[in-house]
């Protein structure tokens, strides 16, 4: 008897969809790379991925500038374009928001690795420190407002002294960008990067790289900087002893003229805690924004992102205040008297619409 063999779909899978990663990068990210020397680092993610059409890669020297400087320059552009790469020139770190190629982009890796102004003498010098400080103070100011949401700003630093004096996590915090995470940096990692010291006489030789960090950064535009004494004092006008007792099942209160999180908030009893400046706020409203904003979406990882998010505050709390862990736990009550309270939200309006179903189709009254 003659087998009927069961026809089999065949999959396809397109390789350029399946995501790519190397380190902290994804072939799903678009990525900008300033100030990238011989461009070899953008290369080296290139080739992780298999191709360079999520990358922009940027110097501030002009195209026969990089050849000249870096025997491999040539080279690596060549292999960058021929993987789809964007590559531009005349970038500067500080204003790129203006260059004309850059306008109203926006992108989730903005990476600047070792930033540095320029050998002009020891490394301890008081001004050249603070020339580096400015490279890279403009630079967050910049890039700041180039990132998607969710986006982040790498630099890869130095973490040894004199470069500790650079104080990068400082330089974020007065543009509103909260150091989330300093991992270790180890060029091992990044497959046919060469570090260069990017200026003068012997710009295409390496230079030692000791103990390094990338330092990632998330953009918080409610996160000013605020002297600490004022922020303590601002937390004790607003105690947070009242958010325990969350009623489970309230009424929402219709407030059209408020964004859907602080109807979350008021539900949660909250209504004194609507306050711009309040802590709870200014930590995480980031977080909750972007909850509202990926609300439904399949692709978004909540769990992951509340993870984030409470992982963010007790960087912020620990690098701006050195305030006791107490504090922090006040907050996180907040923070959870808020989730439960969008929850019961969320479970009512799913009831609400499960009833309005019933009715509609005539099955009589909604059990
Ligand atoms: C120490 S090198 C590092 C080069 C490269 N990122 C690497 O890791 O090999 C510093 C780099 O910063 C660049 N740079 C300095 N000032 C800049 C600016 N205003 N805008 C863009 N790049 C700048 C230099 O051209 C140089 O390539």
């Amino acid at each position: 008897m003659a087998e009927t063999a069961e026809e089999e779909t065949p999959i396809v899978i397109n390789e350029e969809d399946e995501e790519k990663i190397i380190q902290y990068y994804s072939s799903f990210h678009l990525i900008l790379l300033v100030g990238d020397g011989d461009f070899s680092f953008s290369l080296c993610l290139a080739n992780s991925f298999g191709s360079a059409s999520n990358i922009v890669a940027s110097s501030l020297q002009s195209h026969e500038e990089v050849i000249k400087m870096y025997k491999n320059g040539k080279s690596n552009l060549e292999k960058l374009k021929a993987l789809g790469g964007t590559v531009l020139h005349g970038v500067d770190a500080t204003k790129m928001q203006h260059h004309s190629d850059l306008r109203n982009r926006k992108f989730d890796r903005i990476i600047y690795n070792f930033p540095h102004a320029g050998f002009h003498g020891s490394e301890e010098n008081n001004h050249l420190i603070q020339m580096h400080k400015n490279l890279v103070g403009r630079f967050f100011g910049s890039a700041k407002k180039m990132l998607r949401v969710d986006g982040q700003i790498h630099v890869t630093h130095k973490i040894s002294p004199p470069y500790d004096l650079w104080d990068l996590v400082g330089l974020g915090s007065r543009n509103s960008l909260i150091c989330i995470d300093c991992a270790d940096f180890k060029i091992e990692n990044y497959p046919g990067y060469n570090n260069k010291r990017g200026s003068g006489s012997k710009c295409d030789e390496p230079f030692h790289l000791g103990e390094c960090n990338t330092f990632k950064f998330i953009f918080n535009p409610s996160r000013k900087n605020v002297p600490r004494t004022k922020q303590k004092k601002r937390y004790l006008q607003a105690p947070s002893q009242s958010f325990q007792n969350v009623p489970n099942s309230i009424s929402p209160p219709i407030y059209s003229h408020h964004p859907a999180y602080v109807s979350d908030m008021i539900h949660a009893g909250l209504p004194a805690r609507y306050d711009p400046t309040s802590e709870f706020f200014r930590i995480f409203k980031p977080h909750i924004s972007y909850i509202q904003e990926t609300f439904g979406r399949v692709d978004v990882d909540v769990e992951l992102s509340v993870r984030r998010a409470i992982h963010h505050g007790a960087l912020m709390f620990r690098d701006e205040a050195r305030r006791p862990p107490e504090d922090y736990l006040a907050i996180l009550e907040e923070f959870h008297c808020w989730s439960r309270s969008r929850i019961t939200r969320l479970q009512q309006e799913l009831q609400d619409l499960d009833r309005r179903v019933f009715e509609r189709q005539g099955m009589g009254c909604y059990p």
